[in-house]
């Protein structure tokens, strides 16, 4: 029995019946890291949903506060995810071990391939090519257990396209830069369409959605703050949402969304605030 309270938190189903919870905590390589934060996030705000990847360097804390916090692994989802610098069949096999090993746990709930392209490629291999391999080795590790679902992260639908010609497991997850500023509406059709649950990350903008008026007069509207907000029709629209923080009180903030509603015309207005703007990385380029 968990002896820390339980966020009472919705759950989005993958195509494989599993169900990750909508809200999570995410890290980052840049700051994006406090193990008195993650504690706190697990043992006092019942946050059972954490995001990472190797790339953000934090693997062995995290496990560590992981541990710290009492919350006994089976009532925690964990991602994490593949660095294209471990992209390969033999090396993305070798990587989630070692990332598993690195944070003490016998498996991930989901692990991603982090972005669409390698970071160098063998003679005559094309990154089409290179994904697939790679998915290949995702595709063992999700038959041997030590993956419980697999999927993407900055896949656009031309790289969903391909993966579903060269390989058999339909991604369970994508995961992509959304806010009220980054809306890629055909793509989450798309992959809606194909049974793939759309994940949204930077859900605040890394910050930008704070300085916009329309979303302050919102926040103003419903006495709540603007990540409060913004978190909420990310999660509102069916998007699992990762917001970072590595503050006590943002991380209770931020999770305080589940008794307020927005209404038609909020969501409608937020909605219209697309402007393209990524503030992270831009897949475009990538063929
Ligand atoms: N797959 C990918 O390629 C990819 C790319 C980027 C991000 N991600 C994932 O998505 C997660 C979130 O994205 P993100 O970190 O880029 O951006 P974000 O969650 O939109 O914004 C994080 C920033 O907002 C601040 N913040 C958080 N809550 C706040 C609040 N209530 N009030 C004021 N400031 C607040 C944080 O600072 P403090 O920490 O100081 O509170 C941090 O500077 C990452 O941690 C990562 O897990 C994935």
């Amino acid at each position: 029995m968990s002896l820390v309270p339980v966020l009472s938190c919705p759950t989005v189903p993958l195509s494989n019946g599993l169900q990750i919870p909508i809200l999570g905590l995410g890290t980052s390589h840049f700051g994006g890291f406090s193990h008195e934060a993650v504690v706190y996030a697990l043992a006092e705000c019942g946050v059972r949903h954490i995001d990472t990847a190797k790339r953000y360097n934090c693997e062995e804390r995290l496990g560590k506060a992981i541990k710290d916090s009492g919350v006994p692994r089976r009532d925690l989802w964990l991602t994490n995810k593949l660095w294209p610098g471990d992209y390969g069949y033999k090396d993305a096999k070798r990587a989630c071990l070692e990332s598993c090993s690195a944070m003490g746990v016998d498996y991930f709930d989901l692990y991603l391939m982090h972005w669409p392209e390698a970071e160098s490629l063998t003679s005559g291999c094309s990154n089409r090519e290179m994904r697939a391999e790679t998915w290949r080795a995702l595709e063992e590790l999700y038959e041997e257990g030590i993956c419980r679902a697999i999927g993407v992260s900055n896949f656009l639908v031309s790289h969903l396209e391909q993966l579903k010609e060269d390989c058999s497991v339909v991604p369970h997850v994508n995961q992509v830069e959304y806010h009220p500023f980054q809306q890629p509406k055909p793509l989450i059709d798309y992959c809606r369409k194909e049974g793939i649950v759309f994940e949204g990350y930077s859900p605040l903008a890394k910050g930008q959605v704070f300085s916009d008026a329309t979303v302050q007069q919102i926040a103003e509207k419903h006495k709540r703050t603007a990540a409060q907000i913004c978190i909420r029709w990310s999660i509102q629209n069916g998007v699992v949402t990762i917001p970072k923080s590595t503050k006590n009180n943002r991380i209770h903030e931020n999770f305080q969304v589940f008794s307020f509603q927005l209404d038609e015309a909020d969501m409608a207005t937020l909605g219209g605030l697309h402007d393209g703007r990524h503030v992270t990385w831009d897949p475009t380029n990538v063929k």
